[in-house]
């Protein structure tokens, strides 16, 4: 006989392990804005750690220069052939290109898993301040202008001088990962787990990205105090 304990344990799924994340290491990731200090910096990373990666500029030149001087198997093309050939796409534009990127973007970026590290900041001479982005956040803004894409919002909080320093093995630190659906923020996770010493943490959905981006301006300010470049860890996670 089947008692309501009986049904009640078949229909309740066991939890899943929030670390049990999927294989990437066959995704190509590519990276708009990659002749940047933040995009060369990540390609770098996730190149030596085996990943298939495309730089992507305005001109194909200087994508392809910037490739050949990372090496790794990086490969360099305009922001549009690369957003075609990825499977995920990381915008690493400047905050004030982006809405213009995205937009001249939308067919190829579709269906897309685009990942935005994007942080609307503003500079005066009490330092760095966070700017509101009409939409909310850059990561919004993305998802309003790529309707057709899995957008998500991660690699925010990373120093670029210390990604691109061949003499530093690992990253020290967390990467928080917001997004809508729970299989992309998985894949993103994945991603950042790839480099040693990073881990990936679920940290929300878009409509909290602007915090996430805003924190950059007081790791700006630790960073001037302390002469270094900080990261973040999430603890007891
Ligand atoms: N630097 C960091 O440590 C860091 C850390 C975390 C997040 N971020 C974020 O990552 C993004 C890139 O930062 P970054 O320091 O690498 O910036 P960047 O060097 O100033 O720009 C990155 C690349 O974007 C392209 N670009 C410049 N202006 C553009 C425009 N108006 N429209 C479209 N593309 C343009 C350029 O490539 P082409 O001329 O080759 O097209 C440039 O090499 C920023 O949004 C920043 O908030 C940076």
């Amino acid at each position: 006989m089947t008692t309501s304990d009986d049904v009640k344990d078949v229909k309740k799924a066991p939890a899943k392990d929030p670390w049990d994340l999927p294989d990437v290491s066959g995704l190509v990731v590519g990276v708009l804005g990659g002749t940047g200090d933040q995009g060369r910096g990540l390609a770098y990373r996730l190149a030596k750690a085996g990943q298939k990666v495309i730089i992507g500029s305005r001109a194909a030149e200087r994508a392809r220069t910037a490739a050949e001087e990372l090496g790794l198997g990086i490969e360099g093309l305009d922001n549009a052939e690369c957003a075609r050939r990825s499977d995920i796409v990381i915008v690493a534009v400047p905050w004030d290109g982006h809405a213009k990127t995205l937009e001249a973007l939308r067919e190829e970026l579709a269906g897309k898993l685009v990942v935005d590290c994007v942080n609307p900041l503003g500079f005066d001479k009490q330092g760095a301040y966070a700017l509101k982005p009409e939409e909310g956040s850059a990561a919004q803004q993305a998802a309003a202008l790529l309707p057709d894409s899995r957008v998500t919002a991660a690699f925010h909080h990373l120093s670029a001088v210390l990604l691109s320093d061949p003499e530093i093995e690992e990253i020290d630190t967390d990467v928080m990962v917001l997004g809508e659906k729970r299989a992309d923020t998985d894949i993103v996770q994945a991603l950042a787990g790839r480099i040693p010493g990073m881990r990936g943490v679920f940290a929300g959905r878009l409509r909290n990205a602007h915090q996430v981006e805003s924190l950059v301006a007081n790791l700006i300010s630790v960073n001037r105090r302390h002469k270094a470049h900080a990261g973040l860890r999430v603890t007891d996670v």
